[in-house]
């Protein structure tokens, strides 16, 4: 029987390290495959969560001798350092792996220099095979990692005429239970869902991630953070209530910013130190607003009712844009229909200082 290529086991290596995402924090996602001296899969693993074992060690353990002479084929650079768990570059050489394929190099200080380790014990190794598919795989890590703060996803609802709540103030729910069901879902791949004090006070929202038919939690929840300048999130509100952990973030604790709010950049930086690569920012519109002006969002997922409300709160408030020349330019890269709502995908365009 023919063997895979290396671009083929790449390929597949993307598609095992997905399988880690939301779990794996502060970590990357990491996916293996090893291939046998003649091309055949001896090996696959994927890193599952912080703590637990790397992709090339789970992928090891299963080639067992079979590794030797052959290739291990990796989506980030195997790191070289004594966490938690011993260097991946380390248990490579030992295994008699003759060859590692990488598509992208570790930008963490301290895990890399895997490849050069790799070098120095002889084996063959090749950088940036399938690199663009398995950034993406990574963006939120990567990108965390690279500049110092958490890769921010600003999710919200909104009716088609763009409204996010009706004029009294109502909003549950704009969107329908299959897009509830989906946003649950993507809490479960962050490591933080980020709120104003504003929504706080209007819906008392739980922030959890849950399985909607049966309410029950899901076993990783992310961080609730509420971002409440003067600490006003009453005593009893459901994000106090124990499910999962709660920050209120006040502008005594954090910063404030030159408004007397709470700072945003400083936020971040606080996530980042608390080993949060991904954020999810629920709202509300005011906060939103606040966030893009900064221009601290990087993809935007919008769930984009059917309905028409004509009157109540914009999605969107003070994104610091005052003419159409300033409007906020952004690249759709998905649009899907989830019931009978459209969930649209947007990466907003980096602007000119
Ligand atoms: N459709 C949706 O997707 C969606 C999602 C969420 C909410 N909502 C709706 O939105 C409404 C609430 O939104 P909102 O705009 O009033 O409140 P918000 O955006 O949730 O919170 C705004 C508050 O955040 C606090 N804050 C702290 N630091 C800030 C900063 N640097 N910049 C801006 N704000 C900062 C401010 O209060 P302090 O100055 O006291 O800190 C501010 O008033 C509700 O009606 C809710 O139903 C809709």
């Amino acid at each position: 029987m023919a063997g895979v290529s290396v671009d083929e086991a790449m390929r597949r290596a993307v598609e095992l390290a997905a399988r880690g995402l939301g779990t794996t924090s502060p970590n990357p996602v990491v996916g293996c495959v090893l291939l046998d001296a003649d091309g055949h899969v001896v090996g696959e693993g994927f890193h599952a969560y912080a703590g637990g074992p790397h992709a090339e060690i789970v992928a090891l353990a299963q080639a067992g001798e079979r590794a030797r002479g052959g290739t291990a084929v990796v989506t980030l650079e195997p790191c070289d350092h004594t966490g938690r768990t011993g260097p991946c570059s380390l248990a490579l050489v030992q295994a008699g792996v003759a060859r590692v394929v990488i598509a992208v190099p570790d930008p963490n200080p301290v895990a890399a220099g895997g490849a050069a380790t790799l070098r120095a014990a002889g084996l063959q190794v090749d950088l940036g095979v399938r690199r663009a598919e398995a950034e993406a795989g990574n963006v939120a890590w990567l990108t965390s990692m690279r500049r110092g703060w958490p890769y921010v996803i600003w999710k919200y609802a909104a009716t088609l005429d763009g409204r996010s709540a009706a004029a009294d103030g109502t909003s549950m729910w704009i969107t329908s239970e299959a897009a509830r069901m989906d946003v649950h879902a993507l809490r479960g791949t962050v490591d933080a869902v980020v709120a104003g004090v504003g929504t706080v006070l209007a819906d008392d929202p739980r922030l959890t991630s849950r399985n909607l038919r049966d309410g029950s939690l899901a076993i990783r929840q992310p961080l609730r953070v509420v971002v409440d300048s003067a600490g006003r999130t009453p005593a009893d509100a459901r994000v106090r209530d124990g499910a999962a952990r709660t920050w209120i973030a006040t502008a005594a604790e954090v910063g404030a910013g030159p408004d007397g709010r709470v700072d945003l950049p400083a936020l971040l930086a606080a996530l980042h130190g608390r080993g949060i690569r991904a954020v999810l920012l629920e709202g509300g519109p005011h906060l939103a607003g606040a966030f893009l002006a900064a221009g601290l969002v990087d993809k935007i997922v919008a769930y984009v009712a059917p309905r028409l409300l004509g009157a109540g709160p914009t999605a969107l408030v003070d994104a610091g844009v005052t003419t159409i020349a300033e409007a906020i330019d952004v690249d759709v890269v998905d649009v899907t229909q989830v019931g009978p709502d459209l969930r649209i995908t947007a990466l907003p365009r980096k602007r000119e200082a």
